[in-house]
């Protein structure tokens, strides 16, 4: 019988070893792809032990959801087709139709779009409160609210939220809390071992971190865990053995990769804030930024994203022509640097006003800070500035 059962001490060991297959399956260094559909069956009691891939239960599924789980401090985790599916079954799986949900102000703009368009034909709704304020929450609270609904680190503002106050708020309120802990990664923090219910991620981004597959995750108790599997196997939105493969292969370095996007943020922006042509630096490191007592409080290291703006859109617009080293493109967490302004990409689905209120300039660029040479970025970002 083969058992997934691995685990160490330290996370950036847990990231090569934990979950792997035990003994070894042919003896296989790495976890192979198993390219099936379906197994032969054996002594299946209920329909969930079929081994069928929209069960998400292959091998290849099997060790990645262990090491999930373990990386992020989980009972258990689950592999989604992409992040938006852990997102939505996550959030489905919590809620009955007329609940309410309370959000973060600033969300990724699939999720926002989710909620807006989609969430009223399940007969849900939201209220977007600042989640820097906990003492605004109160009143936004109803009695059919279920969930609290935050990103550790929110796209595309990096706000980081008080994240104490808002395990404490659900335990007093039974919320369950759902966290897109995608930004952040468990290098950073995990939202598990400080009382958050439940943790999802879109793997696309930093979990693989090779921008070659689309990928998601969901990781909690089993009981949590097992709820969004059950719903998972209607939407039918489960991985496939060949993502589950490459989310595996990428995330062995994850820890390698993030100290050192870390590392460069945090050079990049204390860059960027002291440059004449840069107006405002969003980025949870620096001293200065509001959302620093939060992050400092309980972040291990402030992440690889960070924007910033010029003042005015035809000047971003030309230093993303100008800069060499990063790829002018939308999706973050990778290993190259990329640049995007979001009016462009992750909230170009929200009218230029709607972006305003919510601090959204169309002058913002995000950028996905890569593991190059810090030296050699910060040149390029100088010299694009300058608009040599
Ligand atoms: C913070 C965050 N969550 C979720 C998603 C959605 O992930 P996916 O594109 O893998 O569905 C994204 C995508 O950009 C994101 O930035």
């Amino acid at each position: 019988m083969t058992e997934y059962t691995r685990r160490f001490r330290q996370l950036a060991t847990n990231v090569v070893h934990a979950g792997a297959p035990h003994p070894h399956i042919e003896g296989a260094v790495v976890s192979p792809i198993f390219q099936s559909a379906n197994y032969l069956m054996a002594d299946e009691a209920a329909y969930d032990e079929v081994r069928y891939l929209r069960l998400s239960n292959s091998p290849s599924h099997l060790s990645l959801q262990a090491r999930l789980s373990v990386i992020e401090s989980g009972e258990a985790a689950l592999v989604t087709a992409s992040g938006m599916a852990a997102i939505t079954a996550a959030i489905l799986a919590h809620a009955r139709t007329g609940d309410h949900l309370l959000t973060q102000r600033t969300l990724y703009g699939g999720s926002q779009s989710f909620l807006d368009r989609d969430g009223p034909r399940f007969g849900l709704s939201y209220t977007a409160v600042d989640a820097s304020h906990p003492e605004s929450w109160g009143e936004a609270l109803r009695p059919e609210t279920r969930i609290f609904y935050l990103e550790t680190i929110s796209n595309p503002l990096m706000e980081v939220g008080d994240l104490r106050a808002a395990v404490e708020f659900c335990h007093r309120n039974r919320l369950v809390s759902i966290i897109d802990n995608t930004f952040a990664t468990p290098v950073n923090f995990r939202p598990l071992e400080h009382g958050f219910d439940v943790v999802v991620h879109s793997a696309t981004k930093y979990l693989n971190g090779h921008s070659d597959i689309v990928a998601g995750a969901v990781v909690g108790s089993a009981a949590s865990v097992a709820r969004v599997r059950d719903l998972l196997l209607h939407l039918g939105g489960s991985a496939d053995p060949h993502s589950c493969f490459l989310f595996e292969r990428g995330l062995k370095t994850l820890a390698l990769r993030v100290e050192r996007q870390n590392d460069n943020a945090l050079r990049l922006a204390e860059f960027l804030s002291r440059r004449a042509e840069v107006k405002t630096v969003h980025y949870p490191g620096l001293a200065t930024d509001p959302s620093h007592r939060f992050a400092a409080d309980l972040f291990a290291g402030f992440g690889g994203m960070l924007s910033f703006s010029t003042g005015d859109v035809r000047r971003s617009e030309e230093f993303l022509d100008r800069v060499r080293i990063p790829l002018h493109a939308a999706s973050l967490g990778g290993t190259e640097s990329l640049v995007v302004r979001p009016a462009r990409s992750s909230h170009l689905g929200q009218t230029p006003e709607e972006r305003e209120a919510l601090g959204i300039g169309d002058d913002l660029i995000r950028v996905s800070v890569g593991i190059e040479h810090i030296d050699e970025l910060v040149d390029d970002f100088g010299r694009a500035l300058s608009g040599e």
